[in-house]
């Protein structure tokens, strides 16, 4: 049987049902504004309650106004009170075709960061249901500074 799937699943993760996520995030490309760049970016962000959030990335004609999918999500989430980020699928495509996988810029590394542990966030780089690579964001972002870096040492 041929294998699609383009990674081994990470451990500890197995009640993420990664199919479910990556549809729903596949489902979000088509809301992509990207007039600029022509390259669209759908995320579907899966937080500890057990809701998905959607997020697109969202170009500006002042550029750097911008905003990635992967952020869109997460502050969509967090503007509903949710705090803990579990998993994250990644779809992306010229002209809203999915395509390769796309990795995540830094800066949304980070915004993952702030919403939980590195190795207990799981990140999913899609182009179909049965054709992604997981890692963790711990892969992505090692040797992070995140939110107990700035707890006061007693
Ligand atoms: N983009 C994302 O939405 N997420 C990423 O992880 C990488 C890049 C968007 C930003 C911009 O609208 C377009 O892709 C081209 O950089």
């Amino acid at each position: 049987m041929a294998r699609s799937q383009l990674s081994l699943p990470v451990p500890g993760f197995e009640e993420v049902d990664r199919a479910s996520l990556i549809g729903i995030a596949l489902s979000a490309l088509s809301k992509a504004y990207a007039p600029y760049s022509h390259f669209s970016v759908a995320a579907a962000a899966l937080f500890s309650s057990g809701t998905l959030y959607t997020g697109v990335n969202v170009e500006n004609a002042s550029y750097p106004a911008g905003i990635c999918a992967e952020r869109n999500a997460i502050f969509h989430a967090v503007a509903e009170g949710e705090k803990r980020l579990r998993a994250i699928a990644i779809v992306a495509g010229k002209n809203g075709i999915p395509g390769e996988h796309c990795t995540p810029c830094g800066i949304c590394r980070q915004v993952m960061r702030e919403f939980g542990k590195p190795n207990e966030i799981l990140v999913i780089l899609a182009q179909s249901p049965t054709q992604y690579t997981e890692l963790t964001l711990e892969d992505l972002l090692p040797r992070s500074f995140g939110p107990e870096d700035l707890l006061a040492e007693e």
